[in-house]
C-alpha cells in the first residue's frame, strides 16, 4: 500500500519546493512510482522550475482536476524521461508523474473563489489520493503545499500519512508550527496521520574549513598557517535544540539538512540531487528517505 506524505510550514520559503520535489526524484531513482502534486494552488511554484525541461506543456491542470472538468490522466504528467535525462548516472528505476498547479492569475483567482463548490472540490481530492494510490499503484504520493492555515494545505494534512513541517532554521516559527500541529494535525493523529520537523538550512555547510579543523602551523604549504583559529561562537548543540523543538512542537525531529550556498544562490538548479549525486545535500535526502521509510515500516506494523 503506497504513502502520502505533505510537506508543510508556517512560514513560507522554509524549503518545501526543494526538498520535496529532490526526494520524489530520489524515490523515483530508487524504484518506487511516484506522483508529485503541486498543491501550492495560490502560488505555484513547479511548473515554472519545470518549464523548459518537460517536452510537453500540460493541457490541463490540478486546477481544472478540482474544479471537475478534467479527470486525473488528463493533468498528470509523466516526466520519468525528463529526470532520467538530468540524471548523470541515467539510472531512474522508478517513476514519476507530476500535477502541476496552474500559475495563472485567472486560476489562482478561481481557486479562492471555490467557496460555492469547496464540498465538491474537497471530495475530488480525496479521491485524487484515492485513485493514485490504489488505482494508479503510486508507492508515494507527495504533496508540496502552500505555506500557513490555507484551504487545500489543512485538507492535505487531513488526508495524509505523514506530514514532515519544514522550518528554516534561524527563522524557526515556533508558534506558528505549534498552532498547526495544535489546531490541525491533533485532530487528525487518531486517524494515522504522523507528524515530523524538518530542520532545514541549518548552518555549518559555509563555514571555511579554516574554521572548523586544526591548523597545522608547521606546515609551509598550508595558507592558511598563520590564522587563528575561531570557534563559532554560534554553534549549535544539536541535540539540545532537537529536545527544545520537541517540548515546544511536541514533535520529533526528522533530519536537519545543512544550508549550502550553491543551492541558495543558484537561479533554477533544483533537481540537485540528480545533477550532483555527490553533492552532500543529496546524501542528506537519501537521508530523509531512509528516515522516511523506517516510520512508514514502523507505521505498517502498528
Ligand atoms: N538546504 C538548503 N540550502 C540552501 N538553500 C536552500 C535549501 N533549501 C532551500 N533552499 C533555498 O531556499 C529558497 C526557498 O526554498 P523553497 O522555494 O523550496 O521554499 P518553499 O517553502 O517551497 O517556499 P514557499 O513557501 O514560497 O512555497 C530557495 O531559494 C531554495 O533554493
Ligand atoms: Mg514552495
Amino acid at each position: 500500500m503506497g504513502s502520502c506524505i505533505a510537506f508543510h510550514s508556517y512560514k513560507g520559503g522554509t524549503g518545501k519546493t526543494t526538498l520535496s520535489t529532490n526526494i520524489a526524484v530520489l524515490l523515483a531513482k530508487k524504484g518506487y512510482n511516484v506522483t508529485l502534486i503541486d498543491l501550492d494552488v495560490y502560488a505555484p511554484s513547479l511548473f515554472s522550475y519545470f518549464a523548459g525541461k518537460i517536452s510537453k506543456l500540460p493541457n490541463k491542470w490540478l486546477n481544472d482536476y478540482l474544479l471537475g472538468s478534467c479527470q486525473i490522466d488528463d493533468f498528470l504528467i509523466d516526466i520519468t524521461s525528463t529526470i532520467r535525462n538530468h540524471d548523470i548516472n541515467k539510472e531512474i528505476a522508478g517513476k514519476l508523474h507530476v500535477g502541476f498547479s496552474s500559475p495563472s492569475t485567472e486560476y489562482i483567482i478561481k481557486m479562492d473563489q471555490l467557496q460555492t463548490i469547496k464540498a465538491k472540490a474537497i471530495s475530488r481530492f480525496v479521491s485524487l489520493k484515492d485513485q493514485l494510490i490504489i488505482d494508479k499503484s503510486a508507492d508515494y504520493v507527495i504533496f508540496d503545499t502552500s505555506p500557513g492555515l490555507r484551504f487545500f494545505a489543512i485538507n492535505a494534512i487531513a488526508i495524509t500519512d505523514i506530514v514532515l513541517l519544514v522550518l528554516k532554521m534561524g527563522d524557526m516559527d515556533i508558534a506558528g508550527t505549534r498552532t498547526i500541529v495544535t489546531d490541525i494535525i491533533e485532530p487528525f493523529r487518531t486517524e494515522g496521520t504522523d507528524a515530523f520537523l524538518l530542520l532545514n538550512r541549518v548552518k555549518g555547510y559555509c563555514i571555511p574549513d579554516v574554521l572548523t579543523t586544526i591548523v597545522d602551523n608547521d606546515n609551509e604549504n598550508n595558507p592558511h598557517r598563520h590564522l587563528t583559529m575561531v570557534p563559532d561562537p554560534e554553534q549549535i548543540n544539536m541535540s539540545d535544540l532537537e529536545k527544545y523543538l520537541k517540548e515546544e512542537t511536541t514533535l520529533d525531529l526528522l533530519r536537519s539538512v545543512p544550508c549550502y550556498c550553491d543551492i541558495q544562490f543558484s537561479k533554477r538548479e533544483f533537481l540537485t540531487s540528480l545533477t550532483y549525486p555527490n553533492h552532500p545535500f543529496t546524501a542528506e535526502m537519501n537521508n530523509i528517505i531512509i528516515g522516511l521509510e523506517n516510520k512508514i515500516n514502523e507505521k505498517s506494523r502498528q
